[in-house]
């Protein structure tokens, strides 16, 4: 059964509180923050302010992925905001490995974040020291898009380099998730299915988080 994380960028902001409670109440495992700058991608959303307050709602695993440059300069501050775990992306840290550290050092997880066109194969040297790959499944920037079919190769060949190393970094799809292709997505290989649209704009989204894992 794959980790549910729903990803509160497609949720009601006026609303915020509610939509917490609601995914608190589901069975999704994991919240996912989606943190935007304009400049890593053409979009902006929320910083740690809002962390801080989902925060405050939830004793669920805080996944928050940067899409931002320069990403090191705000370990700390999402540290303090209470982010479980950071995912960078692969393309904003020229210094990978050392941004990775700085992260496991403030006592929280690690991810990477790696968009469509990046090879899988850049991964190899950082796999060791992380905990998951943020696989985009869309451009980043927005949430709404389809999910792009040749992730479902790039999929197999991440979980093909994590078995063969005998590691136990997770593989986290982002982007076009829905309850049509999630059992697919989840049989290539993946552990952790990001939803945002697919859950915030179903009539029912607890049932939607259940059919999501698999789960009647
Ligand atoms: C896109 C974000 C995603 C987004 C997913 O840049 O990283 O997490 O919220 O949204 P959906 O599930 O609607 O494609
Ligand atoms: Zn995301």
């Amino acid at each position: 059964m794959p980790l549910v994380a729903p990803s509160l960028l497609a949720a009601n902001f006026l609303k915020l509180e509610d939509e917490c409670k609601m995914l608190n109440e589901s069975q999704a495992d994991w919240f996912h923050l989606d943190i935007m700058d304009g400049r890593f991608v053409p979009n902006i959303s929320f910083g740690p302010m809002i962390v801080k307050f989902v925060r405050s709602t939830t004793k669920k695993y805080c996944d928050v992925h940067l899409m931002i440059v320069e990403p090191w300069k705000y370990f700390k501050m999402f540290k303090d905001a209470g982010a479980n775990n950071l995912s960078i992306h692969i393309e904003a840290c020229p210094d990978l490995l050392k941004n990775i550290e700085e992260i496991k050092s403030l006592g929280m997880d690690a991810g990477i974040a790696i968009s469509p066109d990046t090879p899988i194969e850049n991964l190899k040297d950082a796999l060791p020291h992380i905990n998951v790959v943020c696989m985009m499944s869309v451009y980043p920037g927005f949430g709404g898009q389809e999910f792009i079919p040749g992730t479902m190769d790039r999929i197999k060949q991440l979980r093909k380099m994590i078995d063969e190393k005998g590691l136990k970094v997770k593989i986290e799809i982002d982007g076009g998730v829905t309850e049509e292709n999630a059992a697919a997505i989840a049989a290539a290989g993946t552990d952790v299915l990001v939803a945002g649209n697919t859950v915030f704009r179903s009539k029912d989204p607890v049932a939607t988080i259940r059919h999501l894992k698999m789960e009647g």
